[in-house]
């Protein structure tokens, strides 16, 4: 007697967050579920809230059937809240016997809390398969310090950087990375001799550039440094490059490959959270770069991706001086923007690759990498 087909993997869809882009991945989450193939994936979305609460968004799926743009933007507590552990794994762990459905996760999450490494080391626990880098990359890419330390030690091209820890408890004080103690002030002075104005500041642990400030002078860049104080406790003092910005975006796991590039036309100052969120910034696809241009950035992209361990996808963001350094890594982001006008589903689907399609592709990443995974960590052998 032939045996029944496997069933259909089940596609868990986790959305929402905790982060700050929260609203942002409530947008990608719509749009990647209105893509998935219903034939081929038992698709089932589930919505983090801003206080942490898991939700099985049975209204998302409601108001999809609705339309395109039935879905909530911001989760409320909708549906029956329910522990993640068991969730993930519970009857449906990866398949065992054939007749078991295979689950995978999709955590379009972006930011701390998400993109970081912890949600990514809840999903090793449950023993499932998801889309993305792993741990290690997570946290690394989502770490402005981590990252820049890592792909400096790679010898990979980026801007002049510092970084910092302002004390809590010392108003203005701030624990040197030698561990020895200092004030903001002083460390800014320090900070203009070596890189120069105007500066660039940054929280070490963020994203969409909230709490990121250029500043022109000493004063601003000290209200700077205090601005991102208060999102995270490190702090990221940079050059401000005075360049172009391309991006390009990476897919696979041991043999990545590059897209093509995009090229960000700011509105305002800078690349900004209302810029890319709201309005202003234009992408230009394909970037106007000689060939031998693209295949170096498209070089340095895979370059940066596998120093940071990443797996599945990131997008690679760069400056670019034509007439200085050339390429400058910027950062990596293992969880950009999802929609199908974000600029990596945008990338993919003028390097050929379509928005659905993706989806597929990195659902298949995800499975290759947990088979792969799962033969180092048996005990059978
Ligand atoms: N060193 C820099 N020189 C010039 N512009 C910068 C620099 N760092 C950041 N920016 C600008 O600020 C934006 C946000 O900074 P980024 O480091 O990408 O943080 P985020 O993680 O919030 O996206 C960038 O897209 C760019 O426009
Ligand atoms: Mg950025």
């Amino acid at each position: 007697m032939a045996s029944a087909p496997p069933p259909r993997p089940r596609l868990v869809v986790l959305f929402g967050g905790r982060s700050a882009e929260h609203d942002v991945s409530c947008v990608s989450a719509r749009h990647v579920l209105a893509a998935v193939d219903p034939a081929r994936y038992d698709v089932e979305p589930v919505g983090i809230t801003r206080d942490g609460d898991w939700v099985l968004a049975e209204g998302a799926m409601k108001a999809l059937a609705e339309g395109a743009d039935g879905l909530p933007e911001s989760l409320t507590a909708d549906g029956p809240v329910v522990d993640a552990i068991p969730m993930l794994s519970g009857s449906s762990s990866p398949a065992e016997t054939a007749d078991e459905a295979l689950t995978v996760v999709l955590p379009i999450l972006h930011g701390p809390m998400g993109e970081d490494g912890t949600v990514q080391g809840l999903m090793e626990l449950a023993g499932v398969p998801y889309v993305g880098a792993g741990v290690l990359a997570s946290a690394l890419c989502m770490d402005k310090v981590a990252a820049n330390n890592h792909l400096a030690a790679h010898g990979l091209p980026q801007a002049g950087y510092r970084w910092l820890t302002v004390d809590d408890e010392t108003h203005g004080g701030v624990r040197r990375p030698d561990g020895s103690s200092s004030i903001v002030a002083a460390e800014v002075d320090d900070a203009i001799e070596a890189l120069g104005l105007p500066l660039f500041v940054k929280p070490a642990n963020m994203g969409s550039s909230i709490g990121v400030s250029r500043a022109t002078d000493r004063d601003a860049t000290i209200a700077a440094v205090e601005l991102a104080a208060s999102y995270d406790r490190v702090v990221v003092v940079e050059e401000a490059i005075d360049g172009r910005e391309i991006e390009v975006a990476v897919l696979g796991n041991e043999s990545p490959e590059a897209s093509v590039a995009g090229e960000i036309v700011p509105g305002a100052d800078f690349y900004d959270y209302d810029d890319k969120y709201e309005d202003g910034a234009e992408l230009l696809i394909p970037a106007p770069l000689e060939p031998d241009e693209l295949a170096t950035m498209q070089r340095l992209a895979i370059a940066a991706y596998r120093a940071l361990h990443v797996e599945g996808l990131a997008r690679v963001d760069f400056f670019y001086e034509p007439d200085g350094r050339g390429w400058l890594v910027n950062e990596l982001n293992t969880m950009p923007g999802f929609t199908p006008i974000s600029q990596y589903p945008k990338l993919w689907a003028a390097s050929g690759l379509d928005y659905p399609s993706l989806i597929n592709r990195l659902v298949d990443l995800a499975i290759e990498r947990h088979d792969r995974d799962q033969g180092h960590t048996r005990t059978d052998h």
